[in-house]
Protein backbone atom coordinates (compact mmCIF):
# COMPACT_ATOMS: atom_id res chain seq x y z
CA UNK A 1 0.00 0.00 0.00
CA UNK A 2 1.12 3.55 -0.24
CA UNK A 3 -0.30 6.95 1.21
CA UNK A 4 0.13 10.12 -0.04
CA UNK A 5 0.17 12.98 2.92
CA UNK A 6 -0.68 16.61 1.66
CA UNK A 7 0.31 19.36 4.12
CA UNK A 8 1.14 22.99 4.24
CA UNK A 9 0.95 24.53 7.49
CA UNK A 10 2.64 24.59 11.37
CA UNK A 11 -0.81 23.00 12.72
CA UNK A 12 -0.94 19.80 9.74
CA UNK A 13 2.98 19.26 10.62
CA UNK A 14 2.24 18.75 14.15
CA UNK A 15 -1.44 16.75 13.52
CA UNK A 16 0.20 14.66 10.92
CA UNK A 17 3.24 13.50 12.86
CA UNK A 18 2.17 10.15 14.74
CA UNK A 19 0.36 9.27 11.58
CA UNK A 20 3.59 9.48 9.90
CA UNK A 21 5.16 7.38 12.46
CA UNK A 22 2.93 4.83 12.53
CA UNK A 23 3.17 4.61 8.61
CA UNK A 24 7.10 4.28 8.62
CA UNK A 25 6.68 1.88 11.65
CA UNK A 26 4.60 -0.53 9.32
CA UNK A 27 6.74 -0.43 6.40
CA UNK A 28 4.16 0.92 4.10
CA UNK A 29 5.18 3.56 1.35
CA UNK A 30 4.56 7.07 2.03
CA UNK A 31 4.61 9.65 -0.01
CA UNK A 32 5.12 13.16 1.62
CA UNK A 33 4.26 16.36 0.35
CA UNK A 34 4.20 19.71 1.42
CA UNK A 35 2.78 22.90 -0.61
CA UNK A 36 4.97 25.39 1.54
CA UNK A 37 2.30 27.14 2.21
CA UNK A 38 4.23 27.74 5.45
CA UNK A 39 7.63 28.28 4.23
CA UNK A 40 9.43 30.31 7.82
CA UNK A 41 12.14 28.09 9.56
CA UNK A 42 9.79 28.34 12.74
CA UNK A 43 7.09 28.28 10.80
CA UNK A 44 7.99 24.82 9.25
CA UNK A 45 11.45 23.23 8.96
CA UNK A 46 11.53 23.20 12.55
CA UNK A 47 8.71 21.28 13.01
CA UNK A 48 10.35 18.73 10.98
CA UNK A 49 12.89 18.35 12.98
CA UNK A 50 11.35 18.21 16.59
CA UNK A 51 8.77 16.12 15.79
CA UNK A 52 11.32 13.64 13.75
CA UNK A 53 9.36 13.39 10.76
CA UNK A 54 11.46 12.67 7.70
CA UNK A 55 11.64 15.59 5.10
CA UNK A 56 9.05 15.91 2.51
CA UNK A 57 9.61 14.00 -0.86
CA UNK A 58 8.18 16.94 -2.95
CA UNK A 59 8.07 20.70 -1.46
CA UNK A 60 5.51 22.92 -3.85
CA UNK A 61 7.04 26.21 -2.87
CA UNK A 62 3.48 27.64 -2.44
CA UNK A 63 4.28 30.49 -0.60
CA UNK A 64 2.29 33.24 0.35
CA UNK A 65 -0.72 34.94 -1.53
CA UNK A 66 -4.67 35.27 -2.70
CA UNK A 67 -6.55 32.17 -1.95
CA UNK A 68 -7.41 31.43 -5.55
CA UNK A 69 -4.17 31.76 -6.24
CA UNK A 70 -2.73 29.88 -3.86
CA UNK A 71 -5.42 26.66 -3.97
CA UNK A 72 -5.00 26.66 -7.62
CA UNK A 73 -1.17 26.24 -7.82
CA UNK A 74 -1.43 23.80 -4.85
CA UNK A 75 -3.96 21.89 -7.09
CA UNK A 76 -2.11 21.66 -9.97
CA UNK A 77 1.08 20.68 -8.20
CA UNK A 78 -0.36 18.25 -6.15
CA UNK A 79 -2.05 16.88 -8.95
CA UNK A 80 1.54 16.32 -10.67
CA UNK A 81 2.99 14.45 -8.01
CA UNK A 82 -0.10 12.28 -7.75
CA UNK A 83 -0.24 11.32 -11.22
CA UNK A 84 3.51 10.35 -10.90
CA UNK A 85 3.03 8.43 -7.60
CA UNK A 86 -0.14 7.22 -8.07
CA UNK A 87 -0.81 6.53 -3.89
CA UNK A 88 -4.12 4.11 -2.76
CA UNK A 89 -4.83 7.17 -0.13
CA UNK A 90 -4.57 10.38 -0.04
CA UNK A 91 -4.38 12.02 3.68
CA UNK A 92 -4.92 15.56 4.73
CA UNK A 93 -5.18 16.97 7.69
CA UNK A 94 -7.93 19.72 9.33
CA UNK A 95 -9.03 23.06 7.17
CA UNK A 96 -6.14 24.69 5.44
CA UNK A 97 -5.96 25.44 1.57
CA UNK A 98 -3.89 22.36 1.23
CA UNK A 99 -6.71 20.17 2.50
CA UNK A 100 -9.29 21.90 -0.12
CA UNK A 101 -6.60 21.58 -2.69
CA UNK A 102 -5.38 17.94 -2.04
CA UNK A 103 -9.21 16.63 -1.58
CA UNK A 104 -10.08 17.69 -4.75
CA UNK A 105 -6.88 17.13 -6.67
CA UNK A 106 -7.20 13.28 -5.64
CA UNK A 107 -10.68 13.17 -5.84
CA UNK A 108 -10.39 13.68 -9.07
CA UNK A 109 -8.07 11.62 -10.22
CA UNK A 110 -10.12 8.69 -8.56
CA UNK A 111 -7.92 8.51 -5.36
CA UNK A 112 -9.26 7.83 -1.60
CA UNK A 113 -9.17 10.80 0.41
CA UNK A 114 -8.58 10.15 3.59
CA UNK A 115 -10.05 13.84 5.89
CA UNK A 116 -8.34 13.33 8.71
CA UNK A 117 -10.05 15.61 11.65
CA UNK A 118 -13.21 15.45 9.45
CA UNK A 119 -16.73 17.14 10.50
CA UNK A 120 -15.85 19.71 12.46
CA UNK A 121 -18.04 22.98 11.85
CA UNK A 122 -18.34 26.64 12.63
CA UNK A 123 -21.24 27.25 10.84
CA UNK A 124 -19.31 30.26 10.04
CA UNK A 125 -19.47 31.11 6.19
CA UNK A 126 -17.09 33.76 6.18
CA UNK A 127 -14.26 31.21 7.70
CA UNK A 128 -11.99 30.05 5.11
CA UNK A 129 -11.31 27.24 6.75
CA UNK A 130 -15.26 26.40 7.08
CA UNK A 131 -15.03 26.35 3.53
CA UNK A 132 -12.62 24.04 2.93
CA UNK A 133 -13.54 21.69 5.62
CA UNK A 134 -17.15 21.16 3.79
CA UNK A 135 -15.56 21.00 0.48
CA UNK A 136 -13.12 18.20 1.92
CA UNK A 137 -16.06 16.53 3.05
CA UNK A 138 -17.83 16.39 -0.49
CA UNK A 139 -14.71 15.02 -1.70
CA UNK A 140 -13.66 12.38 0.99
CA UNK A 141 -13.91 8.39 1.35
CA UNK A 142 -13.27 7.97 4.65
CA UNK A 143 -13.06 10.02 7.74
CA UNK A 144 -11.48 9.89 10.89
CA UNK A 145 -13.41 12.13 12.86
CA UNK A 146 -11.89 13.05 16.45
CA UNK A 147 -15.44 13.21 19.03
CA UNK A 148 -19.38 11.79 18.39
CA UNK A 149 -20.39 15.58 17.90
CA UNK A 150 -18.63 16.04 14.62
CA UNK A 151 -19.70 12.51 12.90
CA UNK A 152 -23.27 13.95 14.10
CA UNK A 153 -22.65 16.74 11.45
CA UNK A 154 -21.30 14.30 8.85
CA UNK A 155 -24.53 12.39 9.16
CA UNK A 156 -26.42 15.52 9.27
CA UNK A 157 -25.00 16.34 5.66
CA UNK A 158 -26.17 12.97 4.78
CA UNK A 159 -22.34 11.18 4.85
CA UNK A 160 -22.74 7.28 4.89
CA UNK A 161 -21.83 5.90 8.46
CA UNK A 162 -19.48 3.04 7.13
CA UNK A 163 -17.14 5.75 6.37
CA UNK A 164 -17.02 7.46 9.32
CA UNK A 165 -14.36 6.38 11.96
CA UNK A 166 -14.46 8.03 15.37
CA UNK A 167 -10.63 7.90 16.41
CA UNK A 168 -9.83 10.97 18.91
CA UNK A 169 -7.71 13.45 17.56
CA UNK A 170 -4.03 13.48 16.60
CA UNK A 171 -2.66 16.56 18.57
CA UNK A 172 -3.22 14.17 22.10
CA UNK A 173 -0.87 11.59 20.22
CA UNK A 174 1.65 14.68 19.38
CA UNK A 175 0.63 16.40 22.69
CA UNK A 176 1.34 13.03 25.33
CA UNK A 177 4.67 12.05 23.16
CA UNK A 178 6.08 15.19 22.45
CA UNK A 179 5.77 16.94 26.56
CA UNK A 180 7.81 13.90 27.86
CA UNK A 181 10.95 14.84 25.54
CA UNK A 182 10.39 18.61 26.28
CA UNK A 183 10.46 18.01 29.98
CA UNK A 184 13.71 16.10 29.52
CA UNK A 185 15.34 18.39 26.90
CA UNK A 186 14.44 21.71 28.77
CA UNK A 187 13.71 25.27 27.58
CA UNK A 188 15.89 25.35 24.07
CA UNK A 189 14.56 28.75 22.03
CA UNK A 190 16.56 31.70 23.24
CA UNK A 191 14.14 34.29 23.68
CA UNK A 192 12.16 32.04 25.55
CA UNK A 193 15.32 31.07 28.11
CA UNK A 194 15.78 34.40 27.77
CA UNK A 195 12.40 35.34 29.80
CA UNK A 196 13.08 32.94 32.69
CA UNK A 197 9.32 32.06 32.87
CA UNK A 198 10.16 29.63 35.26
CA UNK A 199 10.32 32.81 37.91
CA UNK A 200 7.60 34.35 36.35
CA UNK A 201 4.26 34.89 37.87
CA UNK A 202 0.57 34.45 36.49
CA UNK A 203 1.80 33.60 32.92
CA UNK A 204 -0.65 33.83 30.18
CA UNK A 205 0.39 32.07 26.57
CA UNK A 206 -1.38 34.07 23.95
CA UNK A 207 -1.52 33.36 20.34
CA UNK A 208 -3.70 34.44 17.46
CA UNK A 209 -3.57 34.79 13.90
CA UNK A 210 -7.12 33.60 12.69
CA UNK A 211 -8.12 36.52 9.79
CA UNK A 212 -11.42 37.62 11.72
CA UNK A 213 -9.01 39.19 14.12
CA UNK A 214 -6.21 40.16 12.62
CA UNK A 215 -7.12 41.54 9.58
CA UNK A 216 -9.95 43.36 11.57
CA UNK A 217 -8.27 46.92 13.11
CA UNK A 218 -11.26 47.54 15.94
CA UNK A 219 -11.07 43.45 16.97
CA UNK A 220 -7.28 43.66 16.85
CA UNK A 221 -7.46 47.07 19.07
CA UNK A 222 -9.87 46.03 21.46
CA UNK A 223 -7.66 42.75 22.21
CA UNK A 224 -4.71 44.69 22.92
CA UNK A 225 -6.80 46.99 25.04
CA UNK A 226 -7.96 44.54 27.09
CA UNK A 227 -4.59 42.92 27.42
CA UNK A 228 -2.83 46.28 28.43
CA UNK A 229 -5.12 46.42 31.75
CA UNK A 230 -3.86 42.78 32.94
CA UNK A 231 -0.67 43.88 34.90
CA UNK A 232 -0.91 41.61 37.52
CA UNK A 233 -0.38 39.13 34.54
CA UNK A 234 2.71 38.00 32.31
CA UNK A 235 1.85 37.58 28.75
CA UNK A 236 3.79 35.54 26.86
CA UNK A 237 3.61 35.81 22.89
CA UNK A 238 4.80 33.90 20.10
CA UNK A 239 3.81 35.97 17.31
CA UNK A 240 2.64 34.52 14.15
CA UNK A 241 4.21 36.36 10.99
CA UNK A 242 0.51 37.36 9.65
CA UNK A 243 -0.19 38.80 12.94
CA UNK A 244 3.06 40.53 13.42
CA UNK A 245 2.81 41.76 9.57
CA UNK A 246 -1.14 43.16 10.38
CA UNK A 247 0.21 44.92 13.49
CA UNK A 248 2.62 46.66 11.43
CA UNK A 249 0.01 47.75 8.67
CA UNK A 250 -2.58 49.48 11.42
CA UNK A 251 0.10 51.36 13.69
CA UNK A 252 -0.12 48.95 16.24
CA UNK A 253 3.06 47.57 16.89
CA UNK A 254 4.39 50.30 18.65
CA UNK A 255 1.69 49.97 20.85
CA UNK A 256 1.80 46.51 21.53
CA UNK A 257 5.57 46.85 22.01
CA UNK A 258 5.27 49.62 24.72
CA UNK A 259 3.02 47.26 27.08
CA UNK A 260 5.73 46.47 29.36
CA UNK A 261 3.72 42.76 30.51
CA UNK A 262 3.24 41.75 27.02
CA UNK A 263 6.22 39.92 25.48
CA UNK A 264 6.52 39.55 22.17
CA UNK A 265 9.02 36.73 20.85
CA UNK A 266 9.45 34.52 17.68
CA UNK A 267 6.95 31.50 16.91
CA UNK A 268 8.36 28.86 19.32
CA UNK A 269 9.28 25.20 17.87
CA UNK A 270 6.56 22.67 19.22
CA UNK A 271 8.89 21.28 22.27
CA UNK A 272 9.55 24.78 23.40
CA UNK A 273 5.95 25.64 22.95
CA UNK A 274 4.57 23.02 24.88
CA UNK A 275 7.02 24.02 27.84
CA UNK A 276 5.54 27.44 27.60
CA UNK A 277 2.01 25.92 28.29
CA UNK A 278 3.21 23.50 30.74
CA UNK A 279 3.95 26.95 32.89
CA UNK A 280 0.97 28.89 31.84
CA UNK A 281 -1.92 29.39 34.19
CA UNK A 282 -4.23 30.50 31.02
CA UNK A 283 -4.42 30.23 27.35
CA UNK A 284 -6.05 33.13 25.31
CA UNK A 285 -5.72 32.11 21.48
CA UNK A 286 -7.79 32.43 17.99
CA UNK A 287 -6.46 29.03 17.55
CA UNK A 288 -7.81 25.82 16.51
CA UNK A 289 -4.77 23.22 17.84
CA UNK A 290 -4.85 25.10 20.96
CA UNK A 291 -8.05 24.93 21.88
CA UNK A 292 -7.29 20.92 21.91
CA UNK A 293 -3.98 21.09 23.22
CA UNK A 294 -5.49 23.14 26.09
CA UNK A 295 -7.82 20.95 27.54
CA UNK A 296 -5.56 17.77 26.74
CA UNK A 297 -2.94 19.45 29.24
CA UNK A 298 -5.79 20.82 31.81
CA UNK A 299 -5.08 23.88 30.74
CA UNK A 300 -8.19 27.04 30.90
CA UNK A 301 -8.80 28.19 27.65
CA UNK A 302 -10.06 31.56 26.56
CA UNK A 303 -10.75 31.35 22.80
CA UNK A 304 -11.00 35.08 21.50
CA UNK A 305 -13.68 33.99 19.08
CA UNK A 306 -17.60 34.35 18.95
CA UNK A 307 -18.07 30.66 17.75
CA UNK A 308 -16.24 27.54 17.54
CA UNK A 309 -15.81 23.99 15.33
CA UNK A 310 -14.07 22.43 18.98
CA UNK A 311 -17.72 22.87 21.08
CA UNK A 312 -17.10 19.73 22.72
CA UNK A 313 -14.53 22.13 24.86
CA UNK A 314 -16.56 24.52 25.44
CA UNK A 315 -19.32 21.82 26.86
CA UNK A 316 -16.81 20.09 28.94
CA UNK A 317 -16.68 23.44 30.86
CA UNK A 318 -12.37 23.64 29.67
CA UNK A 319 -12.71 26.47 27.36
CA UNK A 320 -14.75 29.72 27.35
CA UNK A 321 -15.85 32.45 24.37
CA UNK A 322 -14.43 35.33 25.03
CA UNK A 323 -14.09 37.13 21.29
CA UNK A 324 -12.82 40.38 21.26
CA UNK A 325 -14.67 42.16 23.94
CA UNK A 326 -12.50 44.07 26.31
CA UNK A 327 -14.55 43.31 29.48
CA UNK A 328 -15.41 39.61 28.67
CA UNK A 329 -11.58 39.06 28.12
CA UNK A 330 -10.73 41.00 31.37
CA UNK A 331 -13.54 39.55 33.62
CA UNK A 332 -12.08 35.86 32.53
CA UNK A 333 -9.10 35.93 33.06
CA UNK A 334 -8.97 37.36 36.71
CA UNK A 335 -11.62 34.99 37.45
CA UNK A 336 -9.63 32.02 36.44
CA UNK A 337 -6.11 34.23 38.10
CA UNK A 338 -8.50 34.54 41.74
CA UNK A 339 -11.41 32.28 41.86
CA UNK A 340 -9.18 29.11 42.21
CA UNK A 341 -12.68 26.76 42.59
CA UNK A 342 -13.61 28.39 38.87
CA UNK A 343 -9.90 27.46 37.43
CA UNK A 344 -10.30 23.91 39.42
CA UNK A 345 -13.28 23.08 37.25
CA UNK A 346 -12.07 24.51 33.92
CA UNK A 347 -8.60 22.70 34.96
CA UNK A 348 -10.41 18.96 35.32
CA UNK A 349 -12.90 19.14 32.08
CA UNK A 350 -12.55 16.08 30.38
CA UNK A 351 -10.63 15.88 26.91
CA UNK A 352 -12.77 14.88 24.44
CA UNK A 353 -10.29 14.12 22.31
CA UNK A 354 -9.22 10.47 23.20
CA UNK A 355 -6.51 8.42 24.62
CA UNK A 356 -3.27 9.77 22.22
CA UNK A 357 -3.53 6.28 19.92
CA UNK A 358 -5.41 8.44 17.38
CA UNK A 359 -2.98 7.68 14.68
CA UNK A 360 -2.97 3.80 15.40
CA UNK A 361 -6.91 3.75 15.04
CA UNK A 362 -6.86 5.66 11.64
CA UNK A 363 -3.75 3.36 10.18
CA UNK A 364 -6.06 0.29 11.25
CA UNK A 365 -8.46 1.12 9.54
CA UNK A 366 -6.91 2.37 6.34
CA UNK A 367 -5.26 -1.00 6.08
CA UNK A 368 -8.77 -2.71 6.65
CA UNK A 369 -10.08 -1.14 3.64
CA UNK A 370 -6.87 -1.35 2.02
CA UNK A 371 -7.24 -5.02 1.84
CA UNK A 372 -10.81 -5.68 1.55
CA UNK A 373 -9.96 -3.30 -1.81
CA UNK A 374 -12.80 -0.78 -0.62
CA UNK A 375 -10.27 2.23 -1.34
CA UNK A 376 -11.12 1.55 -4.63
CA UNK A 377 -13.03 4.65 -6.95
CA UNK A 378 -14.60 2.31 -9.92
CA UNK A 379 -17.16 2.93 -11.98
CA UNK A 380 -20.54 1.70 -10.66
CA UNK A 381 -20.62 -2.35 -11.52
CA UNK A 382 -24.42 -2.52 -11.05
CA UNK A 383 -27.51 -0.33 -11.89
CA UNK A 384 -28.13 2.47 -9.70
CA UNK A 385 -29.63 0.40 -6.18
CA UNK A 386 -33.14 1.82 -5.57
CA UNK A 387 -33.55 2.26 -1.11
CA UNK A 388 -36.09 4.28 0.64
CA UNK A 389 -35.65 6.56 3.30
CA UNK A 390 -37.54 5.70 6.14
CA UNK A 391 -38.07 6.71 10.04
CA UNK A 392 -39.81 4.70 12.75
CA UNK A 393 -39.93 4.70 16.58
CA UNK A 394 -38.16 1.22 17.50
CA UNK A 395 -40.44 -0.83 20.53
CA UNK A 396 -38.31 -3.85 20.99
CA UNK A 397 -34.86 -4.69 22.20
CA UNK A 398 -32.40 -4.68 19.04
CA UNK A 399 -29.17 -3.06 18.35
CA UNK A 400 -28.03 -0.96 15.44
CA UNK A 401 -26.41 -4.04 13.14
CA UNK A 402 -29.02 -6.74 14.35
CA UNK A 403 -31.59 -4.08 12.88
CA UNK A 404 -29.34 -3.14 9.98
CA UNK A 405 -29.46 -7.03 9.49
CA UNK A 406 -33.07 -8.10 9.78
CA UNK A 407 -33.88 -5.01 7.47
CA UNK A 408 -31.72 -4.74 4.72
CA UNK A 409 -30.82 -1.28 5.85
CA UNK A 410 -28.45 1.47 6.74
CA UNK A 411 -29.39 3.33 10.14
CA UNK A 412 -28.35 6.73 9.53
CA UNK A 413 -29.30 8.77 13.01
CA UNK A 414 -30.46 7.95 15.78
CA UNK A 415 -32.75 10.48 18.30
CA UNK A 416 -32.58 9.23 21.89
CA UNK A 417 -35.67 11.53 23.48
CA UNK A 418 -34.11 14.86 22.58
CA UNK A 419 -30.62 13.68 21.90
CA UNK A 420 -28.94 12.48 18.31
CA UNK A 421 -26.57 9.86 18.92
CA UNK A 422 -24.12 8.03 16.50
CA UNK A 423 -25.37 4.58 15.60
CA UNK A 424 -22.43 2.59 16.70
CA UNK A 425 -22.89 -1.32 16.39
CA UNK A 426 -23.96 -2.45 19.24
CA UNK A 427 -25.97 0.76 20.59
CA UNK A 428 -29.43 -0.84 21.78
CA UNK A 429 -32.05 1.32 20.44
CA UNK A 430 -35.43 0.36 21.91
CA UNK A 431 -37.54 3.69 22.70
CA UNK A 432 -35.46 4.98 20.07
CA UNK A 433 -36.57 7.10 17.00
CA UNK A 434 -34.22 6.19 13.53
CA UNK A 435 -33.85 7.05 10.11
CA UNK A 436 -32.83 4.52 7.82
CA UNK A 437 -32.07 3.90 4.22
CA UNK A 438 -34.09 0.50 3.19
CA UNK A 439 -32.65 -1.12 -0.03
C1 LIG B 1 -3.08 29.31 7.60
C2 LIG B 1 -4.43 28.61 7.45
C3 LIG B 1 -5.16 28.59 8.78
C4 LIG B 1 -4.29 27.98 9.84
C5 LIG B 1 -2.93 28.70 9.90
C6 LIG B 1 -2.02 28.00 10.86
C7 LIG B 1 -5.62 28.77 5.31
C8 LIG B 1 -6.69 29.45 4.57
N1 LIG B 1 -5.27 29.30 6.49
O1 LIG B 1 -3.35 30.65 7.98
O2 LIG B 1 -6.34 27.84 8.67
O3 LIG B 1 -4.94 28.11 11.08
O4 LIG B 1 -2.33 28.66 8.60
O5 LIG B 1 -0.99 28.82 11.29
O6 LIG B 1 -5.07 27.81 4.83
N2 LIG B 1 3.66 34.18 6.50
C9 LIG B 1 4.99 34.30 6.61
N3 LIG B 1 5.74 33.16 6.69
C10 LIG B 1 5.21 31.92 6.64
C11 LIG B 1 3.82 31.80 6.52
C12 LIG B 1 3.05 32.95 6.45
O7 LIG B 1 5.54 35.40 6.66
O8 LIG B 1 5.95 30.91 6.74
C13 LIG B 1 2.83 35.42 6.45
C14 LIG B 1 2.65 36.00 5.05
O9 LIG B 1 2.66 37.37 5.15
C15 LIG B 1 1.24 35.54 4.69
C16 LIG B 1 0.53 35.51 6.04
O10 LIG B 1 1.53 35.16 6.99
O11 LIG B 1 0.62 36.37 3.77
C17 LIG B 1 -0.61 34.54 6.12
O12 LIG B 1 -0.18 33.22 5.78
P1 LIG B 1 -1.20 32.15 5.14
O13 LIG B 1 -0.50 30.87 5.00
O14 LIG B 1 -1.89 32.69 3.97
O15 LIG B 1 -2.33 32.03 6.24
P2 LIG B 1 -2.23 31.78 7.79
O16 LIG B 1 -2.77 33.00 8.46
O17 LIG B 1 -0.89 31.31 8.17
N1 LIG C 1 2.45 26.27 18.17
C1 LIG C 1 3.84 26.17 18.27
N2 LIG C 1 4.56 27.30 18.44
C2 LIG C 1 4.00 28.52 18.56
C3 LIG C 1 2.59 28.62 18.47
C4 LIG C 1 1.84 27.47 18.26
O1 LIG C 1 4.38 25.07 18.20
O2 LIG C 1 4.71 29.50 18.73
C5 LIG C 1 1.65 25.06 17.90
C6 LIG C 1 0.58 24.76 18.92
O3 LIG C 1 1.10 23.92 19.91
C7 LIG C 1 -0.49 24.08 18.10
C8 LIG C 1 -0.28 24.61 16.70
O4 LIG C 1 0.97 25.27 16.69
O5 LIG C 1 -0.32 22.68 18.06
C9 LIG C 1 -1.39 25.55 16.36
O6 LIG C 1 -1.10 26.20 15.17
P1 LIG C 1 -1.85 27.47 14.69
O7 LIG C 1 -2.42 28.18 15.85
O8 LIG C 1 -0.91 28.20 13.81
O9 LIG C 1 -3.00 26.90 13.76
P2 LIG C 1 -4.48 26.36 14.03
O10 LIG C 1 -4.41 25.28 15.02
O11 LIG C 1 -5.30 27.52 14.46
O12 LIG C 1 -4.92 25.89 12.67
Amino acid sequence: MKIAIVLGTRPEIIKMASIIDEIIKRNIELVLIHTGQHYNKEMSDNFFKDLEIPSPNYNIHIGSGPHGKQTGLMMQGIEEVLMDENPDIVLVQGDTNAVLAGALAASKLHIAVGHVEAGLRSFDLTMPEEINRKTCDICSLMYFIPTEQSAINLLSENISRKKLFITGNTIVDACFRHLKIAKKRGIEDKSLKKLDIENMNNIITLTMHRAENVDDEERLNNIINALSQLTETNIIFPIHPRTKKNLKYFGLWNKINEIKHIHIINPLNYLDFLLLLSYSKLVLTDSGGLQEESITLNIPALTLRYNTERPETVDAGGNILVGSDEDNIINNVRKILNDSSFAENMKSATNPYGKGNTANLIINTIEKFYKEGLLDIRLPDNMMPSFKRKITMIKDKITVKEFEKKNNSLIHLVYDGEKMRFPHDKLNIKSMMITYDQY
